[in-house]
């Protein structure tokens, strides 16, 4: 019960990565836990299945700040504290980068780095009014690599590996903050980039598992156990680090 007598925020918290996470830390890690996100029903159905002294959803529009600070205010209310936050809302978009318009460049940006830091923007303060927190961001190894036709992603996730050091050191003693940052996971995101091509997705995640040393896609709780210590206090002198969980894919060489 590594989270137990916490609360711990978790946004993108109804889908993928962000749902098993609250699953886990609620279920598993003795977490109370507010799922926050766009997905009303699916963000109402969690909370039902779950019980709301265990699982808040609160609706937020993490591209809007006063979207966020209200997610933040709700939250304390709701648990009466928040311990940590699993900064995990995202977007996916491909494309060049002479494709993209101004549009798709706020929509995408918005989510994945507004987002993060009106999060940390609200949360901190909220967090070191009661002795401090964790502060963990879902990036992804796109940041350290030029995947072809996803120069916004790979620049919004960059921008947040960025993020992450930079809270690490202007927070440290109050806020540890920390990143997990995942290659292939099976979530609906990855169905969703795999729409377009000219095999169905089973084949297509035939042919990456075979790519990646562990032979298998990453599961959602395999991202949530990682977070789950990385939001305890067991990893206490982990500071302005970013964990790689791809089943080795990073360590390859790369020719
Ligand atoms: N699936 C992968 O292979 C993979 C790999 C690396 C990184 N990631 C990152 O992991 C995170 C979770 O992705 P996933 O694969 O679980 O995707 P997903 O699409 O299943 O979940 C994304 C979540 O973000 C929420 N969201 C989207 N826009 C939002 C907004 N404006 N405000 C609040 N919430 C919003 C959605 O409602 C959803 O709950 C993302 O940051 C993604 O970039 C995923």
């Amino acid at each position: 019960m590594k989270l137990e007598g916490k609360t711990i925020i978790v946004t993108g918290g109804t889908s993928g990565i962000g749902e098993a996470c609250v699953r886990y830390f609620a279920g598993k890690c003795g977490a109370r836990v507010v799922a926050a996100s766009i997905q009303k029903e699916e963000g109402a159905a969690l909370q039902a299945e779950l019980g709301e002294d265990r699982v808040r959803f609160v609706f937020c529009d993490v591209s809007d700040e006063s979207s966020v600070e209200a997610m933040i205010g709700e939250s304390v209310q709701a648990f009466g504290k928040i311990d940590g936050v699993h900064c995990n809302a995202g977007v996916w978009g491909k494309g060049l980068v002479t494709d993209f318009t101004e549009r798709d460049f706020e929509r995408l940006m918005g989510v994945n780095v507004k987002g993060a830091f009106w999060t940390a923007k609200h949360a901190i303060p909220a967090m070191e009014k009661t002795g401090g927190g964790v502060f963990l961001i879902t990036t992804s190894v796109a940041a350290q690599i030029g995947f072809p036709a996803h120069a916004l992603y790979c620049a919004s996730k960059a921008a947040l590996e960025a993020l992450v050091r930079c809270l690490a050191t202007d927070h440290a003693g109050t806020i540890r903050s920390v990143g997990v940052s995942p290659g292939t996971i099976d979530t609906p995101m990855l169905a969703a980039s795999c729409e377009g091509w000219d095999a169905p997705v089973e084949e297509l995640y035939a042919q990456v598992e075979q790519k990646i040393p562990v032979r298998r896609l990453g599961q959602p709780l395999d991202i949530a156990k990682t977070a789950a210590f990385l939001l305890s206090d067991e990893s206490e002198y982990i500071n302005g680090t970013i964990v790689t969980l791809d089943g080795g894919t990073m360590a390859l060489p790369p020719w």
